[in-house]
C-alpha cells in the first residue's frame, strides 16, 4: 500500500514535469503561422478585380445617361427640366477647355464643388474607386472623339 502511494506521487510529479516541458516547447509552433497566412492574400485579389472600364460603362448607363444622354450631347430624357443644361461632351472646344483633374473632381464631388450647377450630382461612392473615375473620364473623352 505504501509503495503504491509513492508510485502515484511519482506519476503526478512526472506529469507536472512533463506538462512544464511541453508548455516550454509550445511557443515554437505559432511562429510558423505567419507563413501560412501569406497564400491566403492571393485568392482575395480577384474578388475586387472587376474591370473598371466595364464598371464605368455601367455607371454611365445607370446614373449619367438620364441627363447627359446616350450620345453625350446633354440631351438625356432628364435634361429638359435642367437649367443650365448638362454639358455637350461632343464639343471639341469644351473638351479642350477642361482638364482630366477637373472632370474627376466634378464626377466625385458634383457640380456644386467646382462652382457649377449643383444639379450635376456628386458620386461619393467613387472616392475609393479612382480607376473607375479614370474610366468615366475616358468615357467622356471618347464622346469628344466621335463626329
Ligand atoms: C440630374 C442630372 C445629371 C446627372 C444624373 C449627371 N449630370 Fe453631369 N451635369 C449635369 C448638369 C446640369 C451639368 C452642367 C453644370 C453646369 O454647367 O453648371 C453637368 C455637367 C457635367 C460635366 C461637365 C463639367 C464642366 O466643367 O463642364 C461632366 C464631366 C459631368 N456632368 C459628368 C457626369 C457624370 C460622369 C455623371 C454620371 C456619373 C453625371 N454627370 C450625371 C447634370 C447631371
Amino acid at each position: 500500500m505504501r509503495q503504491e502511494g509513492i508510485y502515484i506521487v511519482a506519476m503526478v510529479a512526472c506529469l507536472v514535469a512533463f506538462g512544464c516541458t511541453s508548455k516550454e516547447a509550445a511557443p515554437a509552433e505559432p511562429k510558423e503561422e505567419p507563413a501560412k497566412a501569406e497564400p491566403e492574400a492571393a485568392p482575395s485579389e480577384p474578388v475586387a478585380a472587376k474591370d473598371p472600364a466595364v464598371e464605368a460603362q455601367e455607371i454611365f448607363q445607370a446614373r449619367c445617361l438620364t441627363c447627359h444622354g446616350a450620345t453625350g450631347k446633354g440631351d438625356g430624357p432628364g435634361s429638359a427640366a435642367l437649367n443650365p443644361k448638362p454639358r455637350n461632351y461632343t464639343s471639341a472646344e469644351w473638351q479642350k477647355s477642361v482638364t482630366d483633374e477637373h472632370l474627376k473632381q466634378i464626377i466625385v464631388e458634383g457640380g456644386g464643388a467646382v462652382g457649377l450647377s449643383p444639379l450635376m450630382p456628386p458620386n461619393p461612392d467613387l472616392v475609393d474607386k479612382p480607376q473607375v473615375v479614370d474610366a468615366l473620364v475616358a468615357v467622356i473623352r471618347n464622346f469628344g472623339n466621335q463626329k
